[in-house]
């Protein structure tokens, strides 16, 4: 219940924005993944701290879905492991991009990218 109720307030502060925190881990919820990822990546090359930092707070919010998606999905160390290194990096983007460091942010971001096809490699079914 408690974790429900948390679930909600995430969802009534993120209402409004880009994506719905509907806990689910699918297309379109990636789609919404992807075009952030791509926006901050753009951002971070043209050192746009504003647009690269705001995204990658979003990215962040997305990848706690993630995590939680794995967790509750049981038997997905791999899951877990590669969403929480998701949620790092989008960390680092922020705290790179505040330093000014647009070399880091943009090296994050590339590790960031290889953490989406690892993960697909795993989880994804074509
Ligand atoms: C921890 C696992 C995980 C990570 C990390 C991850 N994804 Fe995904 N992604 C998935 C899974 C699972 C699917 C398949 C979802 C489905 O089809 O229901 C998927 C599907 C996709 C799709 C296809 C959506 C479609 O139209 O079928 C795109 C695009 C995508 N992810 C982008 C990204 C990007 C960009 C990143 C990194 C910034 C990323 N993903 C990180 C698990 C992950």
């Amino acid at each position: 219940m408690k974790k429900k109720l948390a679930h909600l307030a995430l969802a009534a502060v993120l209402a409004g924005s880009a994506f719905t925190a509907s806990g689910a881990v699918d297309e379109d919820f990636m789609r919404n993944v992807e075009d952030t990822f791509k926006s901050a990546d753009s951002a971070i090359g043209l050192k746009d701290a504003k647009t690269a930092t705001a995204d990658a707070r979003e990215l962040e919010k997305m990848f706690k879905e993630v995590v939680d998606h794995y967790v509750k999905k049981g038997d997905a160390e791999e899951g877990v492991k590669l969403s929480e290194k998701s949620i790092a990096l989008s960390t680092k983007i922020v705290t790179t991009v505040a330093a000014n460091d647009f070399d880091s942010a943009a090296a994050a971001s590339a590790e960031l990218g290889r953490a989406c096809k690892t993960c697909h490699n795993v989880y994804k079914q074509d």
